[in-house]
């Protein structure tokens, strides 16, 4: 079968994978059923094509081709996710997954034969979704994140992360003696460099009219918990003036949160909110929300959060409410190594555009733990990611495949 006929096949067997009729989008949350369904998916797919799958004591997954001894020849390592955010998209984190296997296909197609390991990796709840750090996966598999924290993380139902892991099946510890598999950070010890492929969130691609380009950098960016306590009262019999109402003061700093961002070029967003006890006829007492800041810089981030945050707390005061605001997940700035950006963006035909991204990724974290880190975008023609309407042309799609297994080919081939 054609590497282009595979990755339509592969596509079409995880779509209707954790979708939802009703909007179409995906809830994929890791060690749910659905995200674990396609984790068992991809190691079908690697062990049909006679990988040797490794999985980890979370749960990251890849599949070898030519195993990475200790003290071998480093591996290339490609990849993404295949956890999704709340109601995403089909191609955020499985386009780099597929197109990793497409792309070993059609390097053996070409009558390849690497001259060093290659491996197609999956890395668990890169979105965050469910325990609330971004890359928690990649975190633990470079050893940015000890176990110790990562188990104490808890869900929305109060699940900790180890309860969940040992619910999926999977070891609840590295030493556990049951994981019989590599520690954390061997990953990174046995591999020379890291290339991710993604669709492009946003629409850099598209205006350019190019149908792939090269990460350059990715802005530092965290998410950060506000909560408002007030006082619960009657909605009828309290008058305005004698209220300490939560629900004012978070709206009043939705409102300078976005402003302040527009003010200074930056992104602020409060996408998630929890009202307690959420009533129709009751002033809350209580008010949680989620503010996720980015900025071009650590410290325009540091600038943006302050701003907001003071406007937060002033609002409060003025409310006769309190605010507790508590860092959930920090990634710092990644520059991507610009020399491996540059020999896999050079072309005869013409070079691959070398863009940013404000959206966070694995790469990002396998970066900051000193592997040589890529990343291959595909143009997305509307940008819309995070979305059930997120999109790729299949043309695209492919050309993505070709483009990754042209710099797999280049990385692999010395
Ligand atoms: O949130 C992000 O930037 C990424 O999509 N996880
Ligand atoms: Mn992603
Ligand atoms: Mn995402």
């Amino acid at each position: 079968m054609s590497p282009s006929a595979d990755f339509e096949r592969m596509w079409s067997d995880l779509a209707p994978i954790g979708r939802s009729a009703r909007s179409g989008g995906y809830f994929r949350q890791p060690l749910g059923s659905a995200e674990r369904e396609c984790h068992a998916w991809f190691v079908e797919q690697c062990e049909a094509r006679g990988l040797w799958v490794e999985t980890d004591p979370v749960g990251n997954t890849v599949g070898w081709w030519g195993y990475p001894e200790r003290g071998g020849a480093k591996a290339v390592l490609c990849g993404s996710h295949l956890d999704s955010v709340l109601d995403g998209g089909a191609y955020d984190g499985p386009l780099g997954v597929v197109s990793g296997l497409a792309a070993v296909d059609a390097l053996r197609e070409r009558g390849f034969t690497p001259q060093r390991p290659i491996g197609v990796s999956a890395f668990v709840e890169e979105e965050g979704s469910r325990f609330g750090l971004a890359c928690l996966g990649s975190r633990l598999a470079t050893g940015a994140m000890p176990w110790e924290k990562a188990a104490e993380l808890t869900d929305r139902d109060g699940v900790r992360f180890g309860e969940a892991l040992s619910a999926a099946g999977l070891p609840p510890d590295p030493d556990h003696p049951d994981s019989g598999q590599p520690g954390w950070t061997e990953l990174t010890d046995r591999i020379g460099c890291f290339v991710e492929l993604h669709v492009e969130q946003g629409r850099d691609l598209v205006d350019r009219g190019a149908p792939v380009g090269v990460a350059s950098a990715i802005w530092p960016h965290g998410r950060y918990r506000f909560e408002f306590s007030g006082q619960a009262n009657h909605a009828g019999t309290t008058r305005m003036e004698d209220r300490r109402d939560p629900m004012l003061s978070y709206a009043m700093t939705v409102l300078a949160a976005n402003k302040q961002a527009r003010l200074a070029g930056q992104r602020a967003t409060f996408g998630r909110v929890d009202v307690h006890p959420n009533g129709t006829n009751a002033v809350p007492s209580r008010v949680t929300a989620w503010l996720d800041a980015r900025a071009e810089s650590p410290q325009h981030l540091d600038e943006l959060l302050a701003a907001v945050q003071r406007l937060a707390s002033e609002r409060a005061d003025r409310d006769g409410t309190s605010l507790q605001v508590t860092a959930e997940s920090v990634s710092g700035a990644v520059d991507f190594d610009p020399s491996l950006a540059d020999r896999i963006a050079a072309h005869e035909d013409g070079d691959w555009p070398i863009i940013p991204t404000m959206a966070g990724h694995d790469a990002g974290i396998i970066s900051e733990a000193g592997v040589p880190t890529a990343m291959l975008f595909v143009r997305n023609p509307t940008g819309v990611s995070h979305s059930p309407d997120e999109h790729a042309e299949m043309a695209d799609c492919l050309a993505g495949v070709e483009a990754l297994a042209d710099t797999l080919e280049r990385l692999a081939g010395s």
